[in-house]
């Protein structure tokens, strides 16, 4: 599967079967981890006991009242930390895809149950729900490509292409406040309009048009 078609066929799960993750499986969602973590400068951490991470009222009111795994996106406390977690935090949820398992990027959780270990120079930032979907969730609702771009209107096809895949990322309450502006020298800038955690949406926005403006992945990979 490429990471096109694990971003086509992803959607938020909230509700999972009780089970745990499969032991090969927990091997290489570590492994995945250790390589994103190096590459990212980030302490992902895979939690495989969610224990009672989701136990607030609020993640029962929105759906998501347990799951069997658990990833920590913790980082040093630095500015671009929350980009930093969207971006190769998505990486990572786009992998699990490809490895047959459902997730949820959750801004709702109870952070003392979480089990991370954070340093003091250290900040959760957020947690990912992991586990095998009761169903695979479905489509939502979507801003147009005319709502979230700006710039040169003489579009190449790539830039078209990167906006369809970022109209696809998770943003938190679906909010999508970002804006892709194609400035006149093809150059991209990634633009946060504001909103709970649009930080994080950002990062994850930035994968996701990566990969859907990377022709050589699209073709290599198939
Ligand atoms: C930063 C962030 C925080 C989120 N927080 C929560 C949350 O606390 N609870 C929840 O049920 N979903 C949460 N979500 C999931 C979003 O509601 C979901 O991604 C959005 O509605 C789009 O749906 P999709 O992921 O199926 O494309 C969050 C998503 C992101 C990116």
């Amino acid at each position: 599967m490429t990471d096109r078609e694990a971003i086509l066929q992803r959607h938020s799960v909230r509700v999972y079967e009780d089970r745990r993750i499969d032991k090969d499986t927990v091997g290489l969602i570590e492994e995945k981890i250790k390589e994103l973590n190096n590459e990212g400068n980030l302490n992902l951490q895979f939690i495989e006991d969610a224990g009672k991470t989701y136990n607030k009222l609020m993640n029962r009111a929105m759906g998501l009242g347990s799951a069997p795994s658990v990833i920590a996106c913790v980082g040093k406390d630095t500015d671009d930390l929350d980009e930093r977690v969207g971006y190769y935090g998505e990486k990572l949820v786009l992998y699990l895809q490809k490895l047959g398992l459902n997730t949820c990027w959750t801004g709702t959780f109870n952070r003392k149950n979480t089990g991370a270990e954070v340093a003091g120079d250290e900040r959760l930032v957020i947690c990912i729900a992991a586990g095998y979907g009761k169903d695979g969730g479905r489509p939502r609702k979507s801003k147009s490509a005319e709502q979230v771009t700006a710039g040169k209107k003489d579009r190449p096809k790539w830039f078209n292409d990167g906006v369809e895949l970022a109209l696809l990322a998770p943003t938190a309450i679906n909010q999508q406040k970002f804006t892709i502006r194609l400035n006149d020298d093809d150059t991209v800038e990634f633009i946060d309009n504001g909103g709970v955690l649009s930080r994080v949406d950002l990062g994850i926005v930035k994968c996701h048009f990566e990969i859907g403006a990377d022709k050589v992945e699209k073709e290599e990979n198939r």
